[in-house]
């Protein structure tokens, strides 16, 4: 069974194709560019930029799939449609709803709505069997941890449509604390990668940082506390920020490995490697706790599986593998191009939702940022 994905819900236009459980093809378009001018994702911008991006990106799809041998209207036929249908920027997931749903009419094939941030904690299925789909005593829940930048939230998982959220984030999520760290140092947006990088170069002073909101029983995140201390830091050591920061911030991330630093660039590098080690320790603690809540609800998770933007963070994914390893728990997370936004985990999602016989009539919905996404499919 092959289904097309379609991914619009933030500044990445993304178009895939899964086959029988495998990504077959997939492509994404980022508008990062056009946004970095305005030092975030401008919400009108990316509804243009998404209208401009479908069509030439569904042809670039169709010639990748016969690329690989997929033709589409002769050796293969697209079963069913998936499109994220939230949370996101409300214009710009209707720019790939409505796409989705006048394909899905055009074809005469089903077309469902994909809950993005669950299709983020999916994805990693398509590199290993999740324990939610094994069969016999291998199977169960998993703790899912997604953290990104709209989102902290931790997860039950019972199966592909079956999520119990155990713990969120009450104000920044993670990703959004290093964005505007980063902006606080004069770094493009998304500043995550480009900290992360320059965090490799530097040392963990474990106590410059809180690690926040964790004298508390419950399993909710706070960042912003965390956000105001760095940039604060930076405000008192205003000597920090001389140097070669310019350089720092506009070469590309992946060549900051390389680059011959000074006395305060590396001190510069000190505090973001302080400050990856304050958000990977905070997301180890709160998810340690809610392995135990699992464990006390007689639901033990059979897996710790780690997603979104911030999963692609070099001290997270080692804090949340050595919390797996301490549980004895297989560690999944996907590679490093499933964590960001992509279509591949919708078309996954989808094709796992079809798979179930779950079904949406044309008329589903696409709910913005902050809102639940209802669970609102018929059995078909
Ligand atoms: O999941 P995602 O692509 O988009 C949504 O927010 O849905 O996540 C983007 C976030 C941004 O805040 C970005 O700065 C962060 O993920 N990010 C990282 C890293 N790579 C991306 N944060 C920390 N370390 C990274 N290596
Ligand atoms: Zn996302």
């Amino acid at each position: 069974m092959l289904c097309l994905g379609v991914e619009t819900s933030c500044d990445e236009s993304a178009l895939a194709l899964v086959h029988d459980g495998e990504l077959a093809v997939e492509l994404v378009r980022s508008q990062a560019d056009a946004h970095a001018l305005f030092g975030g994702v401008v919400p009108e911008l990316a509804s243009r930029e998404h209208y401009r991006a479908m069509g030439p990106l569904y042809d670039a799809l169709l010639r990748a799939a016969e690329g690989k041998g997929l033709r589409l209207g002769e050796n293969c036929r697209i079963d069913c449609i998936a499109a994220a249908r939230g949370p996101g920027l409300l214009g710009s997931l209707l720019v790939g709803v409505s796409f989705a749903k006048a394909l899905a009419l055009a074809l005469g094939v089903p077309v469902l709505g994909v809950n993005h941030l669950h299709a983020h904690l999916l994805a990693s299925g398509l590199e290993h069997q999740p324990p939610f789909l094994a069969a016999g005593p291998d199977h169960g829940p998993a703790l899912g941890l997604l953290a990104s930048g709209g989102h902290t939230h931790l997860y039950r998982i019972n199966g592909p449509d079956d999520f119990i959220l155990m713990g969120r984030s009450i104000d920044d999520a993670a990703g959004e604390a290093f964005d505007k760290f980063g902006k606080a140092m004069g770094f493009d947006y998304p500043a995550g990668q480009r900290i992360d990088v320059l965090a490799g170069r530097g040392r963990v002073d474990r106590k410059m940082f809180p690690c926040p909101y964790l004298e508390n029983d419950n399993l909710d995140f706070s960042f912003s506390g965390l956000k105001t201390a760095a940039v604060s830091y930076l405000a008192a050591h205003g000597d920090l920020l001389g140097g070669c920061v310019k350089e720092i911030s506009s070469l590309p991330a992946g060549e900051l490995a390389g680059l011959p630093m000074g006395e305060a660039e590396l001190r510069l590098a000190d505090v973001c490697a302080s400050f990856n080690f304050a958000v990977a320790r905070t997301l180890k603690v709160k998810s340690g706790r809610a392995l135990e809540r699992c464990r006390a609800d007689g639901a033990p998770a059979k897996a710790l599986v780690l997603a979104g933007g911030v999963a692609a963070n070099s001290a997270v994914r080692t804090a949340m593998r050595e919390l797996a390893d301490e549980w004895n728990l297989p560690f999944m997370a996907p590679s490093f191009q499933l964590c960001t936004d992509n279509a591949a985990m919708i078309a996954y999602s989808g094709w796992l939702l079809h798979r179930k016989g779950l079904r949406h009539g044309l008329d589903f919905s696409v709910i913005p940022r902050g809102r639940n996404v209802p669970r609102d499919y018929t059995v078909g």
